[in-house]
């Protein structure tokens, strides 16, 4: 059901909504300011009970990697709070609204989450592109470490909370949290094995949690709820998917943009309600949370008859009228992502539309795995081959044994990443990838764009 909130984007438009007047107007810091007196444990409990999935992509509890942080911190080994907004991920544009127009929130967010993990310091990581993002974010660390809620005793209490912007150089795989990590010391952005997870040792080699900009930033309003009542919003709340949260729709539809809504909307909601409906014809598929996440069919059903699947509810309907939930999503067999959705309409022509993805990965991957290294190299040259007339249908079948091939065999989750959105294509698109083949191309429309 669409419920659209306004707890996370009530200040986009007010005037001046990034400074702090504004921010103290509604109430801001009060949450900061509570927290510090709060036993960690009964933070981190509230926070639990909220059931904020990362809003990155991965949909990790957010509550239980606080948990995770080694308890008490020991002083040789301190910890570190990471906010990754790097969002590199194509279709999505979420977090950068935050930044520019509610940048308190994320600081509010880091004094929280600082005393939630025992950090003393925030590093949010941001791409370069961004330079608003990063002039507000900044200014909002100066107006709040000038009224004294950042410094050596945030609100007169004795818990030294520091918060830093660090600038990223645009590489997508430093959105990965371990290269994050890497980019953030000033070594070469490239993933780490896991484990060690960073919650063992992340930044500097300390216990770190990362976690996405959305996320933090969604915490003040969490806390001032209760967690309960947070998670109650969500008409996932079942499945511990909890909260209200930012969805993004682009691509082939008539109003693309930002929008809040409980977590639950479906993507019907999100294309025609919020996203005003497709543009220029009928819908072809939708990327559901970003590029990483496997197409769907507006034409498939939900097939579910377990009554133990998160999916049984929608067993026989539409998939564009499932909830959209970290749970739903992947008993689906895609991916809730970043729930930024990226809509193509019937002119598309769906090669040039894989063909323009696997140019992107190819580009982006680091090189340090042989799969994910070559593998996306080889999607790209053969899809250029298609996308000349040149590809036969053993490279058709070749694709698939490529993709398959990176599944499961890389240090990263940017393998899959990969891997899982050209199966995606190639399955539920087999037909017209065959007739492309056979006609040398010419039954494309050859158009991505309207
Ligand atoms: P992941 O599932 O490996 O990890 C999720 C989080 O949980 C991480 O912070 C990890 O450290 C933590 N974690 C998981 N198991 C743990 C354990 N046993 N102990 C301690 N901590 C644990 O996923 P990953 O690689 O962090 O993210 C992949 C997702 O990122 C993809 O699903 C994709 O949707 C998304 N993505 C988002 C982008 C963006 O721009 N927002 C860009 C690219 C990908
Ligand atoms: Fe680098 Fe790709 Fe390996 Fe990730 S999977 S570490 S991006 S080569």
């Amino acid at each position: 059901m669409l419920r659209q909130t306004t707890y996370l984007t009530k200040r986009y438009g007010v005037p001046e909504g990034w400074t702090l007047p504004v921010y103290e107007r509604d109430g801001g810091y009060q949450q900061a300011k509570r927290a510090l007196s709060m036993p960690r444990e009964a933070l981190v409990e509230e926070m639990k009970a909220a059931n904020i999935r990362g809003r990155g992509g991965a949909g990790f509890p957010m509550g239980v990697k606080w948990s995770f942080m080694p308890w008490p911190p020991k002083p040789e080994k301190p910890h570190y709070l990471v906010i990754n907004a790097d969002e590199g991920e194509p279709g999505t544009f979420k977090d950068r609204t935050i930044m520019e127009l509610d940048p308190h929130a994320v600081v509010e967010g880091c004094i929280i989450g600082c005393f939630g993990i025992g950090a003393h310091a925030a590093y949010i990581y941001v791409r370069d592109e961004l330079h608003l993002s990063k002039a507000r974010l900044w200014g909002a660390i100066e107006e709040a470490r000038a009224k004294g809620y950042l410094g050596a005793k945030p609100f007169g209490i004795d818990y030294p909370v520091e918060v830093y912007v660090h600038t990223g150089a645009g590489a997508y795989i430093c959105g990965e949290e371990t290269s994050l990590l890497n980019s953030l010391e000033g070594k070469r952005g490239e993933p780490r094995l896991k484990p060690p997870f960073p919650a063992q040792a992340g930044a500097f080699g300390m216990p770190t949690t990362v976690n996405n900009l959305e996320t933090i930033a969604a915490v003040p309003v969490a806390l001032a709820m209760g967690g309960d009542a947070f998670s109650k919003l969500s008409d996932l709340h079942d499945q511990k998917d909890g909260g209200c949260r930012l969805y993004g729709v682009s691509g082939h539809v008539n109003n693309p943009g930002v929008f809040e809504a409980c977590v639950g909307l479906t993507l019907r909601e999100l294309i025609y309600d919020l996203g005003g409906g497709v543009k220029g014809g009928e819908l072809l598929g939708v990327i559901p949370g970003g590029s990483s996440c496997p197409i769907l069919r507006p034409d498939e059903t939900v097939n579910a008859p377990d009554p133990k699947s998160p999916l049984h509810r929608w067993h026989g309907k539409n998939v564009l009228d499932v909830p959209m939930g970290v749970e739903t999503y992947r008993a689906l067999g895609t991916m809730l992502g970043t729930c930024c959705a990226i809509v193509l309409n019937k002119n598309t022509d769906i090669v040039l539309a894989m063909h323009n993805l696997m140019r992107f990965y190819r580009h982006e991957s680091c090189g340090q795995c042989t799969p994910c290294r070559e593998g996306s190299a080889w999607l790209f040259r053969i899809l250029d081959r298609m996308v000349h007339g040149e590809a036969t249908m053993e490279e058709l079948d070749r694709l698939h044994e490529i993709a398959d091939n990176i599944m499961g065999n890389t240090i990263c989750a940017f393998g899959e990443g990969t891997a899982m959105p050209a199966l995606g294509f190639l399955r539920k698109y087999r037909k017209e990838f065959e007739e492309h083949v056979r006609t040398k191309g010419k039954s494309g429309t050859g158009r991505l764009a309207l």
